[in-house]
């Protein structure tokens, strides 16, 4: 704190921690420019490329010029895409003029924290749940109103903890289904239930959606603008469709929300890159949808791989994550201090990159580390081997 007062910048850097996967990557890197083959289980982002007809568009886009600013919310053909997407996937009339294209997903967010918070005020959010949407709040001087959620809850807000959490500075909701870290969907009752409640209430209800598609169970998850249009829905180009790297995403606001949110589209980004536009235009060609599908087979393998073989290592894993590509563990009894000291001590001797689960919040975050499987099947038995050794050298095994 002595730091930042000192140094002149704004009150807020204070609450906003850097993402501590960032700083894990790096040093993964470092060891592995000196030579070490590190696994790597803390990665965020599908191993698998771009499908190639999304980037023969974005060459095509290049060479053709499409290099110059497009309107704010985003090109028409873009927003049209989008709504068929959701008629045909979700049978949910969305109207293009309600779709803004994003500087990825992270974009969607901090127009959605601009849009709904004064300063003081909050919006619910799991703990644990993605790090970044509080800072965004933050960023606005607005706050994450953390709420501890466990298993039982199938980590996931419920009605119940929506009335016990809610505050006079409280103005709505934020939930991810699948849920980073814990690959969590919600139930659709109870996401009905919630958007009741929100709404009766008076507040907004935000559902990020990113990992739509990436989902490994009979029941495919349904937008919750399939029972409430006044919700805000967050998604990306980045993790199903394999452009992390692009920066592209998509956020659907009610009719009402439009000129505001247009307002400050303009002013913030001015537009979403052109060029990823015009290549997220072939993300829903027959070729293209093919190859995601054959990844998300690849990742409910490797999901179903890895959760077993964690299990047979001693970590506790409550409830089988549905979707995404994580798994969000227990570490086993007597392992190491804490989990942060856990993960620097497994990448530095034994090669393998792993999240603490330090880096999603503060409920039992210490006794807790995040796996991504997104990693082929041979680098996760590679994994497996050497946190069975790192288990062992702790007398565990
Ligand atoms: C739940 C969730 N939301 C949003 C994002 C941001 O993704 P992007 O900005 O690449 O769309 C991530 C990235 O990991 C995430 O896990």
């Amino acid at each position: 704190m002595a730091v930042v007062e000192s140094s002149g910048y704004a009150h807020r850097l204070k609450d906003i921690q850097s993402f501590k996967v960032m700083k894990l990557l790096a040093r993964a890197n470092q060891l592995q420019s000196q030579g070490h083959q590190v696994v790597h289980m803390e990665v965020g982002e599908p191993d698998f490329a771009t499908p190639a007809a999304i980037v023969e568009a974005g060459i095509a886009a290049l060479r053709a010029g499409k290099t110059k600013y497009t309107a704010a919310q985003g090109i028409p053909e873009l927003r049209e895409m989008l709504s068929r997407h959701y008629a045909e996937e979700h049978g949910v009339d969305v109207a293009p003029s309600r779709i803004f294209i994003t500087a990825g997903s992270s974009g969607a967010l901090l127009l959605v924290s601009a849009l709904l918070l004064n300063p003081g005020e909050g919006l619910l959010m799991t703990d644990p749940g993605y790090p970044c949407n509080r800072h965004f709040l933050k960023a606005f001087s607005g706050e994450g109103q953390l709420v501890p959620v466990t298993a039982a809850d199938g980590y996931q807000l419920t009605p119940t903890l929506v009335d016990r959490h809610w505050q006079s500075s409280t103005r709505g909701v934020l939930l991810a289904s699948p849920a980073n870290p814990t690959g969590a969907i919600i139930d659709e009752a109870v996401l009905q239930a919630v958007a009741a409640g929100v709404r009766r209430r008076g507040g907004h209800l935000v559902v990020d959606e990113i990992y739509h598609g990436l989902t490994y169970t009979a029941r495919k998850p349904t937008s919750v603008l399939a029972f409430d249009p006044e919700a805000f829905v967050i998604n990306s180009f980045s993790k199903y469709f394999g452009m992390t790297g692009w920066r592209l995403g998509w956020l659907i606001v009610p009719e009402s929300a439009v000129p505001e949110v247009e307002k400050l589209a303009q002013n913030l980004f001015i537009c979403p890159s052109s060029i990823a536009q015009e290549a997220a235009l072939a993300a829903f060609s027959a070729e293209a949808r093919d190859i995601m599908e054959r990844q998300r087979e690849a990742f409910q393998a490797r999901r179903d791989f890895l959760v077993p073989a964690l299990r047979e290592l001693g970590f506790g894993i409550e409830r089988m994550p549905e979707g995404a590509f994580y798994i969000y563990a227990t570490m086993p009894a007597g392992l190491a201090a804490d989990s942060e000291t856990f993960s620097d001590s497994l990448l530095e001797n034994h090669y393998v990159a792993v999240t603490p689960g330090t880096d999603f919040g503060f409920y039992r975050a210490d006794e807790h580390l995040r796996f991504s499987y997104a990693q082929g099947l041979d680098m996760l038995e590679l994994g497996v081997d050497r946190l069975q050794r790192a288990v062992a050298a702790y007398g565990l095994s």
